[in-house]
């Protein structure tokens, strides 16, 4: 259902924002600056078809946070560089997989749906059970599930084709596969991070890619500094120290692209980046392409 309208549909209560926890509140921060980052940022608008409806069912002065200028830039913004890479993607694989981690309530289906394509959304069972009220998928094609990232094994649990069978004779080898990991990985501690990488790298069939959003390492500690956080108990756990965080993993893992939001925000901010890499590591906020090598290299490793 896409309805531009800032009132809940009638047939929906309002959910409290306490309802959430400090940490999946969190997906009402990216899902405001979808809903009204477009008027006050023309140049970048995603042009997001459910945020508005969902926000108003949710927390109607969820306005407040567009004052966060620095947060809502970058939400837009990374939704233009997951538009461009996923688009390459699905092109490229118009029947693969994609899926979402951490999904909150963000619905990039609405763009990458190619018609043959099949989508999954996962997050913690409370989300998910938010998420089945206000926008629910719509199987076959189109699938949620509960997961917690913490715990080793989801990527078996959403179901996603096995890279390893890509190994057995006569196998046909399975379909790539694209995850989004958005206004996540920060909310993780440095172990789990690596070992959601390493899951990927572990069971993603060759030609699978992983796109997550990060911070500096610098931010680690400091979510009281950014002010549509302030109030939540939201923390930052993790931050990139290098671009090499993303690949020492696992010896699968590839950087394919990188991206820095200093590049809508002027020349000087991209140059302080570049000087103070060692400081602040690659980005004060980015985005990590992730590919994996074509060689299995765990479990019935070469
Ligand atoms: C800032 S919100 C981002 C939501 C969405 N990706 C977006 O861009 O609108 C962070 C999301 O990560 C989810 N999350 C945090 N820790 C998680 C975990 N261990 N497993 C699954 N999801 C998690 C939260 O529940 C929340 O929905």
């Amino acid at each position: 259902m896409n309805v531009h309208t800032d009132a809940p549909p009638r047939e929906l209560t309002v959910v409290p924002r306490c309802a959430l926890h400090a940490v999946p509140s969190t997906l009402l921060i990216p899902l405001a600056a979808r809903a009204w980052g477009d008027e006050r940022y023309p140049w970048l608008a995603c042009g997001d078809q459910d945020a508005r409806r969902l926000l108003a069912c949710l927390e109607p002065g969820a306005r407040a946070w567009l004052d966060d200028a620095w947060v809502v830039l970058n939400v837009l913004w990374r939704t233009r560089v997951l538009k461009e890479v996923a688009g390459r993607f699905f092109a490229a694989h118009p029947h693969a997989a994609g899926v979402n981690l951490g999904c909150g309530l963000s619905n990039p289906f609405q763009w990458l749906d190619t018609g043959r394509n099949t989508w999954v959304d996962a997050d913690l069972p409370e989300v998910m059970s938010l998420r089945h009220t206000l926008l629910p998928a719509r199987p076959p094609r189109w699938r949620g599930v509960a997961v917690d990232l913490r715990t080793p094994g989801w990527w078996r649990r959403l179901g996603l084709p096995a890279g390893r069978a890509a190994r057995r004779p006569g196998k046909r080898p399975a379909e790539p596969v694209f995850l989004l990991c958005e206004g996540v990985l920060m909310y993780l501690r440095p172990p789990q991070v690596r070992a959601v990488l390493q899951e990927f790298a572990a069971q993603a069939p060759p030609g699978s890619q992983f796109l997550a959003d990060f911070i500096s390492c610098l931010g680690v500690g400091h979510a009281r500094w950014v002010p549509s956080l302030a109030h939540s108990r939201a923390q930052f756990h993790w931050g990139a120290g290098g671009w090499s965080d993303f690949t020492d993993a696992h010896p699968r893992l590839r950087l394919l692209e990188r991206h820095s939001a200093a590049e809508i925000r002027g020349l000087w901010l991209r140059l302080m980046e570049a000087g103070c890499e060692p400081l602040l590591g690659p980005a004060l906020y980015g985005m990590a392409l992730l590919g994996v090598a074509d060689a299995l290299l765990t479990g019935d490793a070469t």
